[in-house]
This record gives structure tokens, C-alpha cells and sequence, in this order.
């Protein structure tokens, strides 16, 4: 066949693909959407026009793309392999620029990392804008860490070297400088409404009534008058950040077309911000509404045609019988990955209280995700560690979850004799209230407040065990930028008057340098925390049990400070959160295991040091 010839066949049979995937995908895509829209006039045309959008976009998909695309929808648990890693950071505290960020990708190569998640990159408005999370456009990248021309050659150049690149899309809202929002503020009906404009303060009230606080302290309220709009935008973060109004189709393909256009450039996993807040009920709080996973399914409908190498990942911090629904069924597949907030929140809990009851309950209200999904496990991110997403497990009552998690998080904002963690209550000033807590995982587990090598070897060991918990316990594991050797709280957002108000800036340290060059020193304290890191990576590997479709089952250890799951027949893990060694029972005696980590052999039982843990590998009977 000539060169012609070649390309006739090669175009007749990414047709025949797309159709396949459209009749695949388009009836839940159509159905969701019916139900959402269907009654908005015009709802025929613009569903028209928007398969026109998907098909458009998947005949301009590059080849390289269309590739991947075929080779991951034959194998759609990908992402989810033992030796897969993440990596969140800020473009700005890591490479100066995406740009910059090239040059990294050999240090993230050599960690192991596969999947990278930049905080969002966009274009903001000047003055605060919420890290990132108030985007203006998503055409245009933040003037000062570079160009959106820049962005095509960084996905290749990860892609080259086995890294997929996550970006964020801020669901919720826009900033209020979006060209949407201008042109609302400008009295242009269309864009209006785009967003929740209330004009009756006696509806604002009442939602009020029934709506939780983001930010209590520094942004009050969800709701803020905007003279210039006549009324209130609803406002679930900062003044600056106005809500989208989801409930309106052309929201839905303006986001439809920003996706399918960045899947283009080669993104290949976005993580969807915000997820959470997408549909408003009055009289609900306004969280995770049956329609927001019908929007969440729709979108993942139109990847699936159009671009199924990409990932969908939902951000909503909550507790886990909510984040759950965010991964969706086998007959509506939604995201394939989610936080598991509660989890994380509960391994800090537990080291608080040297008890692993916490993360025992979560675990156990822990579902098996649906084939194809799984959690993004961590130890610490950009944000603040929300108690809240602990209440159901933290006590039968709320009233007592608030005292036990108060408790729990004084141990690390409070500082002083007796408390390891440096951290900072984030939100809430007062003795009644609790919300978040901010840090570093190094500061928060006692290295900041170490005073001698027995206290500075304890700190690494709960930074180890934290690790180890978010490694083993199944998923798609995250690592915060400056986690893997170490980096301590940054107290300088204090003093700049741009961010003094935001105390997350204290875990955003930028890059160290140093730090990062002395980690690849086994015999510095940087070299020891990547050297314990790099040992659970490795054991980790090894663990054909930590497959996405087995689930953990509890154990009974015969301690409360340990914490046993065991995943199938032959994989044991082990943790110690108490400062205090504990002797620990095996579950079938006379079994022989071997400890991947130690490289001990165990039998009848074994005692874990302070912090310690193991994973135990079945080496017979
Ligand atoms: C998410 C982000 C957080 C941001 C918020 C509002 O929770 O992780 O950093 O403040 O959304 O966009």
C-alpha cells in the first residue's frame, strides 16, 4: 500500500474505533445528560452539537495519543500496578517553570515516580488566588511559569520517560476575572448565567441555613454581593472564586471542550477540583447531589469516546462512604481515582492517640472500588488535614467525635512538652470549633521538634510508618513534593503579606535544593528518610498482593496500638502507632512469613518496635 494509501486505512480505522466507542458510551452519555438538560430548551441542538465537539476532537487526537488510548483501554487497571508512584507538587516550589520542570523529570524518574500532579498552572487573576485554584483561563498559562506552548512538550517529555501528567480543572468555580465573569459583570445575561447570581437576600439565608464553611475564618459565609452583578454570587470558598452553575448545559460543554482540547496536548489525568460542590439543593448542604455524578459519569462518558487513556480523578474530602461514590459503578463508571481523605486523616489520628483504632474503623468501612478504580492513598498534600472527614468513625455520637478529634488535633497545633507534631490549626481559632491542620509530614511526625538522635530516629520512624500505611494500603500512592527526604514546615508565608492569611503556605516549602542533593546520601538525615522510602518502594513492588482487586481484611493483632490487615491469603502488613513496643499475635499460627522490610523470618508471632511495623510475605506452611 502507498504512503495514501496507508493513511485512507489507517483514518478508516480510527472511525470504525470511534463509532465502536460511541455506541459503547453514547447512551449513558445521552441518558445523563437527558436527565440533567433534557428539559433546557434546545436540548436536541445542543446535544448535537456537542457529539459533533467529541467527534471533532477525537479526529484530531495525535497519533501517539491514539495509541495509548488503545493500548490502555485493553489493560484499564494501568494505573493502579504496585510499582505505580505519585507526585503532587507547585510548578512554581519545584521547577521555577514548566519549563524548569524538564529538567526534573530525571530526579522524578529516579524516585520511581509514574504519575505527576501539578497544582494547577493556570492563568489567575492578580493578587490571591487561592494557589492556583481561582483560574481565569485554562487557555493560558501563569505568566511566570511560562507559556501554554510550553505544555505540549512537557507531556511528551514525561510521557517519554513513563510519567502520565495530571492537571487540575476547578469544577466548582472560576475566578471571578474568568472572561465568563467579566462578561456577567458586564451585564451579559448569557454569562450571567453561568453562575449562581441570587439577587433575594432572603434565599441566600436560606440556603445559608443548611451550608457548611470552607473557610470560616478568612472567607465567612458562601455567599458574596457583588454590586456590579446586582446580587449575591455564591461564593463556597473565596469572595474571589464564584461557583459555576452546573444546572446550565453550556457549563457542562465549556468544560467538555477544555478537556478534550488539554487530553490533546497530552494530558492524561485531570484532577477535578472541587468535585463535591458541583449541584446545589436548597435545604441540603450542597455536597456529592445524585446529579453531580451524573455530571461526573457524563464527562468520564465523553473521555471514554473520545480519549479513554485519560484518567478522571475526583478531589472531595469527606468521609469515605461519601469520597466512594465518586468512583462510580461497573454499570456508571465515574472517576477512576479518589482521595482517601479519611484514611490519611486517620493514620495522623492514630499516632496521636497510639491507638489504631481510627484507621482500623476507616478500613474497615473501606469498600473494594470497582474494577478499573482505586484510591489515591497519601500522607500529606497541598491542603490542610480535615478532622472533619472522621466523624462517622470517631465516635456513635457527633458531639463526642468533635471533643475525641479536638483532642486529636491539639496534640499537634499546640506544641509544647509531650507533643511531637508542629502544626498549625487551620480555620479554627476557637477551643469549640475543629476543621484543619496544617504542616509538613516531617514537622507533624517530630522532626522539627527533635532535640537529641534517639528523638530524631523516632520522627523518621512515624514518618515511615505514615508512608508505609499509604503503601500498602492499596491504590495509587502520592507523594507531597519534599516529602521523600524530610522538608520541614516553611514559616515564611508569615511574614509576606500576600499569604500571611493563608496558612496552608506553611507544608508549600520551595524545592530544597540541598536537601534534595543531600538525600541521595544515605548517611544524612535527608539520605535516611529517602532510603527507608526507597525500602518500602521496593518491598512494595514485590507484593503481587497489593493487586487493586484484592481488599484488606482486618486482623485481630491483640493490641489496640496495632493495626493488621492481611490482603488474600499471603500478605500481611503490621503497624505500630503507639510510642511503646507492642508483641503482636500472626494470624495462623505455625505459618512461617517472611518481613520484606526487616528481611526477618517470623513465625507464631513477632513484637514491633515503637512505630515499627512490618509486611509479611507467606513463605510456607
Ligand atoms: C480544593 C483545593 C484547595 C482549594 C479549594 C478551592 O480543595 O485542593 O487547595 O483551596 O479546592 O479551589
Amino acid at each position: 500500500m502507498d504512503q495514501s494509501g496507508e493513511a485512507a486505512s489507517r483514518a478508516e480505522e480510527r472511525c470504525a474505533t470511534f463509532q465502536r466507542r460511541l455506541e459503547r458510551h453514547g447512551e449513558r452519555l445521552r441518558a445523563n445528560l437527558q436527565q440533567l438538560y433534557g428539559r433546557s430548551p434546545g436540548f436536541e441542538n445542543w446535544y448535537d452539537a456537542l457529539i459533533t465537539a467529541v467527534t471533532v476532537a477525537a479526529e484530531a487526537r495525535p497519533e501517539a495519543l491514539v495509541d495509548l488510548d488503545e493500548r490502555r483501554e485493553a489493560d484499564p487497571g494501568w494505573f493502579l500496578g504496585p510499582d505505580m508512584l505519585g507526585y503532587s507538587a507547585y510548578v512554581d516550589r519545584f521547577a521555577g517553570s514548566l519549563k524548569g520542570l524538564r529538567d526534573r523529570i530525571g530526579y522524578l524518574s529516579g524516585l520511581g515516580v509514574r504519575y505527576l500532579h501539578l497544582l494547577p498552572f493556570w492563568k489567575t487573576g492578580a493578587g490571591d488566588n487561592d494557589g492556583g485554584f481561582a483560574v481565569s483561563d485554562y487557555s493560558q498559562v501563569r505568566a511566570d511559569l511560562g507559556d501554554i506552548t510550553d505544555l505540549e512538550p512537557l507531556t511528551a517529555a514525561l510521557r517519554g520517560s513513563g510519567i502520565s501528567l495530571c492537571v487540575d480543572l476547578v469544577l466548582n468555580h472560576t475566578a471571578s476575572n474568568h472572561a465568563w465573569a467579566l462578561a456577567a459583570l458586564a451585564g451579559d445575561e448569557r454569562y450571567r448565567a453561568y453562575y449562581h447570581v441570587l439577587d433575594d437576600r432572603a434565599l441566600v439565608d436560606r440556603y445559608e441555613a443548611a451550608l457548611l464553611q470552607i473557610f470560616p475564618e478568612t472567607a465567612p459565609g458562601n455567599f458574596t454581593k457583588v454590586e456590579a452583578l446586582g446580587g449575591w454570587a455564591w461564593t463556597t470558598f473565596y469572595p474571589f472564586q464564584w461557583d459555576l452553575n452546573w444546572a446550565n448545559p453550556a457549563v457542562f460543554g465549556e468544560f467538555s471542550a477544555i478537556i478534550l482540547s488539554l487530553a490533546n496536548h497530552g494530558v492524561e489525568a485531570f484532577r477535578l477540583d472541587s468535585a463535591a460542590f458541583l449541584w446545589k439543593r436548597l435545604g441540603s448542604d450542597c455536597r456529592s447531589q445524585p446529579e453531580t455524578h451524573l455530571v461526573l459519569q457524563a464527562l468520564r462518558a465523553i473521555l471514554a469516546i473520545a480519549a479513554p487513556a485519560v484518567l478522571l480523578k475526583s478531589e472531595v474530602i469527606g468521609p469515605v462512604a461519601e469520597t466512594a461514590q465518586f468512583l462510580g459503578g461497573a454499570e456508571a463508571p465515574e472517576c477512576h481515582l479518589t482521595y482517601h481523605a479519611s484514611l490519611m486523616t486517620a493514620g495522623w489520628a492514630a499516632l496521636a492517640e497510639g491507638d489504631a483504632g481510627l484507621v482500623q474503623a476507616v478500613l474497615d468501612a473501606t469498600p473494594l472500588p470497582p474494577p478499573g478504580t482505586g484510591w489515591i492513598t497519601y500522607v500529606r498534600c497541598h491542603d490542610d488535614i480535615g478532622w472533619m472527614s472522621l466523624t462517622p468513625q470517631a465516635a456513635k455520637e457527633p458531639g463526642e467525635a468533635l471533643d475525641r478529634l479536638s483532642r486529636v488535633a491539639a496534640r499537634y497545633a499546640q506544641g509544647g512538652e509531650g507533643n511531637f507534631g508542629r502544626g498549625q490549626s487551620f480555620q479554627s481559632g476557637d477551643d469549640d470549633r475543629i476543621h484543619g491542620l496544617n504542616g509538613t509530614t516531617a514537622s507533624l511526625a517530630g522532626l522539627e521538634a527533635a532535640r537529641d538522635p534517639i528523638e530524631i530516629a523516632t520522627a523518621l520512624d512515624r514518618n515511615a510508618l505514615l508512608h508505609g500505611l499509604a503503601l500498602a494500603a492499596g491504590g495509587l500512592p502520592v507523594l507531597y513534593m519534599g516529602d521523600e527526604f524530610g522538608q520541614l514546615n516553611d514559616y515564611a508565608f508569615e511574614s509576606d503579606p500576600d499569604r500571611a492569611h493563608e496558612g496552608r503556605w506553611l507544608h508549600r516549602p520551595a524545592f530544597d535544593e540541598a536537601a534534595a542533593t543531600a538525600s541521595t546520601d544515605p548517611v544524612t538525615l535527608q539520605g535516611q528518610i529517602r532510603a527507608r522510602l526507597a525500602e518500602l518502594l521496593q518491598a512494595r513492588v514485590a507484593l503481587p498482593a497489593l493487586s487493586p482487586g484484592t481488599a484488606p481484611a482486618s486482623l485481630q493483632t491483640g493490641t489496640p496500638a496495632v493495626l493488621g490487615f492481611r490482603r488474600g491469603q499471603d500478605h500481611v502488613a503490621l503497624f505500630n502507632f503507639s510510642s511503646q513496643p507492642h508483641p503482636t499475635l500472626l494470624p495462623a499460627a505455625g505459618d512461617a512469613w517472611r518481613d520484606l522490610l526487616s528481611g526477618a523470618l517470623v513465625q507464631e508471632g513477632m513484637t514491633l518496635k515503637a512505630y515499627g511495623m512490618a509486611w509479611l510475605a507467606r513463605i510456607g506452611r
